[in-house]
């Protein structure tokens, strides 16, 4: 049984921090001046109308983008002024993402989409396996976990998409309108995921939600206007839920999907005899070019698209390239400032 994090000690700390965008002659301040800050251990919602800052916020904490001025720190970390690098390691260590989209390999499944995080880390296959299974299990879905993303309805898909941002065994998880995408009830249960993460797994959870019933699930919340904090708000009642529930409704769970979420998938065709690599590359910090390299390897893909896909996740994924191929791209994508990572998929 893991010990409640003392509460006093603190997970965020941002202090007058601004995010601005220069569009053309106009600068849109995204975020302009926000203080806040959360002890560790806590469930926190973050609120506001749309184009308040509420992504932008999550970006910053989240080590996606950085700020214009301010401050600010996670468990200590301190994010202002940090490397790509080093903030590509503080993503992969400290922070698990949701979001309203799922961002899932179609041809993964349930499983294997959860391993991707683990995939280059020192451990070995059958330690990753154990982990993706013990975590599809957590978030209910045990009898689903070979199943491929598209055998899922909408609320499974966005439970392998928190197991996956458990894979690394994250301090805060963000999750940035998780429930977006699905309806009420399936929702209510995503919420409920969530609730007992933070509840028993002492994850600090930070979450956005336009839904303001579910926020008031939550123990604080931020409400931002034009990049400012208007007000927090605590609750004073205990915040109590029930344990996950591993039998979930399927039949009801199916029926209620009510949207088509996008699927996340570049794939490189390797030659019949070459080893599989797979290149995991930690975006955030150079789109630009990184969309120029994967636009030539895959010319239908629209040059549009590409960047929504490398801004959705905290790694994008290339699989099925060729030993040789992965070499080449892997020097040209770090000549392009791309944190990136080679690995090997053979099953050993
Ligand atoms: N890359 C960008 N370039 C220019 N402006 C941006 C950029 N990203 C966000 N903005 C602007 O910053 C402001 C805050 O955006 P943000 O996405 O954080 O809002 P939000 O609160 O998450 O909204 P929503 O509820 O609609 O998701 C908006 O005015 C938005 O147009
Ligand atoms: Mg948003």
């Amino acid at each position: 049984m893991r010990q409640r994090i003392r509460p006093h000690m603190s997970a965020i700390e941002a202090q007058q921090l601004s995010r601005i965008y220069q569009v053309g002659d106009e600068e849109v301040r995204a975020l302009d001046g926000l203080t806040i800050s959360l002890e560790r251990g806590r469930l926190a919602a973050v609120v506001g109308p749309s184009g308040s800052g509420k992504s932008t916020l999550m970006a910053l904490l989240g080590g996606l983008d950085t700020p214009s001025s301010g401050t600010v720190s996670v468990y200590g970390q301190k994010l202002d002024g940090m490397d790509p690098v080093d903030l590509a390691a503080y993503r992969r260590s400290t922070v698990g993402f949701v979001f309203q989209d799922f961002f899932l390999l179609s041809h993964l499944t349930a499983v294997e989409n959860v391993e991707v995080p683990l995939k280059l880390s020192q451990i070995s296959r059958q330690e990753r396996r154990a982990r993706a299974n013990e975590l599809i299990k957590l978030v209910g879905l045990g009898h689903r976990g070979d199943h491929r993303p598209q055998q899922l309805s909408g609320g499974e898909r966005q439970r392998v998409a928190i197991a996956r941002a458990l894979a690394n065994r994250p301090k805060l998880l963000l999750a940035d309108e998780p429930t977006g995408n699905l309806d009420e009830k399936t929702g209510h249960a995503i919420t409920e995921i969530l609730l007992n993460l933070n509840k028993e797994q002492d994850i600090t959870v930070v979450l956005v939600t336009h839904n303001l019933e579910l926020a008031e699930k939550t123990e604080i919340q931020f409400r931002l206007g034009g990049g400012k904090l208007q007000h927090t708000t605590k609750s004073t009642k205990e915040i109590s839920s029930p344990v996950i529930e591993p039998k979930i409704d399927m039949a009801q769970d199916q029926s209620q999907e009510i949207v088509e979420p996008k699927e996340i998938e570049i794939t490189v065709e390797a030659t019949q005899s070459a080893t599989k690599n797979i290149i995991i590359l930690e975006t955030g910090f150079c789109q630009t070019e990184a969309t120029n390299i994967i636009h030539e390897i895959r010319p239908d893909l629209g040059i549009f698209q590409i960047p929504h896909l490398l801004n959705s996740l905290p790694f994008t994924v290339l699989e099925n390239v060729e030993s040789e191929k992965a070499e080449e791209l892997r020097d040209r994508f770090e000549a392009a400032g791309c944190v990136v990572e080679v690995g090997n998929t053979s099953e050993s």
